[in-house]
């Protein structure tokens, strides 16, 4: 395989020949929406740091909803602002809530579109941590109970999957358990398994509203800087019942997306979260860059590392390009 016996240009002279010997081809059916769900009705507020992303009431989701199916795009992903926080979180677990409601509101109108709920508490405490807080920190084990409250409630209001996203040791355990012993033992779990303590959420804590009052999340969510222990949070997730596991973010993490991928024969799903998606706008805005190839180079760039699921801001305008380039 020598120059120049060996030409690796002669396969990249035309675009049907870049076609035939590509090796990753994206498509709409790899991509989850996520949607941000607040209370009231006619709300569709625009998220500032996120271009074309709003926190939506429940009739307006179900509109997105059937624009989101009709672009072939197969899942969504709730989160969900409620009208009132408190020190437990507890409107979690409201039947009436915003996300409770919306899965409804979806399941009736567009029973096809997969419903994930994210499990968490940040959106609905008053302090923004993702649990009960005990001496200035999150307590673990007490924060397990109100988790599976919520699963359980997203699971009665219609859920397809639940993805918890707190980074609690046990969660997924103690999931599935209250999962089962309700009778939603066909309810699958997509955890995040390993979620880094990154400066990429940023953009999202404003359209969640989940802002830690104090400190940051770094003593629940992974170091940066961490590779073997995603597997070990991965191993866990699976031995605690996890069907489907996440990791987040996605393009700084790319290396941990592969480690994961050939090291267990488990779905990985990647999340493109919110910084990473307004860094490309940002730019793009700015005539840094073009926006749609940067947009398309990072999420085939995700699969390619080994995510057969991308949660990410981009999956309407991704799933517009991708039926523009094969019509
Ligand atoms: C809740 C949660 C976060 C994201 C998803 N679920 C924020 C956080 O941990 O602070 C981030 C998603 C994104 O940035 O797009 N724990």
């Amino acid at each position: 395989m020598n120059f120049p016996a060996y030409r690796p240009r002669r396969l990249r002279r035309t675009e049907v020949l870049r076609r035939m010997v590509r090796e990753t081809a994206l498509t709409p059916d790899d991509l989850v929406l996520p949607l941000f769900v607040t209370f009231g009705k006619g709300v569709k507020k625009p998220i500032s740091s996120m271009p074309g992303h709003f926190q939506l009431s429940v009739d307006n989701v179900k509109k997105e909803a059937r624009e989101v199916k009709a672009l072939g795009i197969p899942a969504v992903i709730l989160f969900g602002i409620p009208e009132k926080k408190d020190e437990t979180g507890s409107s979690a677990s409201d039947p009436k809530g915003p996300v409770q409601e919306a899965i409804k509101a979806i399941k009736d109108r567009v029973p096809e579109l997969v419903v994930i709920t994210d499990v968490c508490m940040c959106e609905y405490t008053n302090h923004g941590h993702c649990g009960i807080i005990k001496d200035r920190d999150v307590d673990n084990d007490s924060t397990l109970d109100l988790l599976a409250e919520e699963a359980l409630s997203h699971a009665r209001s219609g859920a397809d999957m639940v993805a918890p996203s707190d980074m609690m040791d046990g969660r997924v355990g103690a999931i599935r358990t209250a999962l089962d012993e309700n009778g939603f033992s066909a309810i699958p779990i997509m955890s995040y398994a390993a979620k880094y303590s990154s400066a990429f959420y940023g953009p999202f804590r404003e359209a969640a509203e989940s802002t830690p009052e104090f400190g940051d999340r770094r003593s629940y969510q992974m170091d940066p800087s961490n590779t073997d222990e995603a597997l070990r949070e991965v191993a866990l997730d699976i031995e605690e019942g996890a069907d489907i596991v996440m990791v987040k973010p996605a393009l700084p993490y790319l290396d941990i997306i592969r480690r994961i991928k050939d090291n267990f024969g488990y779905p990985v799903a990647a999340y493109n979260v919110s910084g990473e998606f307004s860094m490309i706008k940002a730019a793009a805005e700015k005539g840094w860059l073009d926006g749609e190839k940067a947009m398309m180079e990072s999420l085939v760039s995700i699969k390619r590392a080994g995510a057969g699921m991308i949660l990410t801001y981009f999956a309407k305008e991704a799933a517009k390009t991708l039926g523009k380039t094969f019509l």
